[in-house]
């Protein structure tokens, strides 16, 4: 069972940002399949390392719509972005010095994160980026 279930729902009406929206959801699956499997540190250590480098992607693409159409909400957008950064970053840091496994209350705020992020903060643009031609 994937932890986080993709259906319409997640969808931004945004054909590029959904697409990216995907991969992150089958990231985290694919973490959490990883831990539920118990999989060794190298196999944890290179998924999380991507999750790390396809999210900072997936923002820095949400974050040039902002910058290009004027989006009103996006400072606050972005420091929700930044906590996540920070939060995921301080995970891996913990788990390079051995000092934290990956838990199931890590996954779970991974999860739940994702999921209001999508659902709260990132549906609140589609209006305006459909407004602005952007789907
Ligand atoms: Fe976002």
């Amino acid at each position: 069972m994937p932890l986080i279930k993709w259906d319409n729902s997640f969808s931004v009406n945004v054909a590029e940002i959904d697409g990216q929206h995907q991969k992150l959801v089958s990231l985290i699956n694919s973490l959490d399949d990883a831990m539920r499997q118990g999989r060794g540190k190298e196999v944890l250590d290179k998924t999380i390392a991507e999750l790390i480098n396809y999210a900072a992607t997936h923002f820095q693409t949400e974050e040039k719509y902002f910058e290009q159409f004027g989006y009103p909400e996006k400072d606050e957008h972005k420091r929700e972005h930044g906590y996540f950064v920070q939060k995921v970053s301080a995970f891996k840091k913990e788990m390079d010095e051995r000092r934290l496994g990956l838990t199931i209350e890590v996954m779970n705020f991974l999860s739940h994160w994702l999921t209001n992020h999508i659902k709260g903060t990132d549906k609140k643009y589609s209006q305006f980026f459909n407004e602005k031609g952007l789907k």
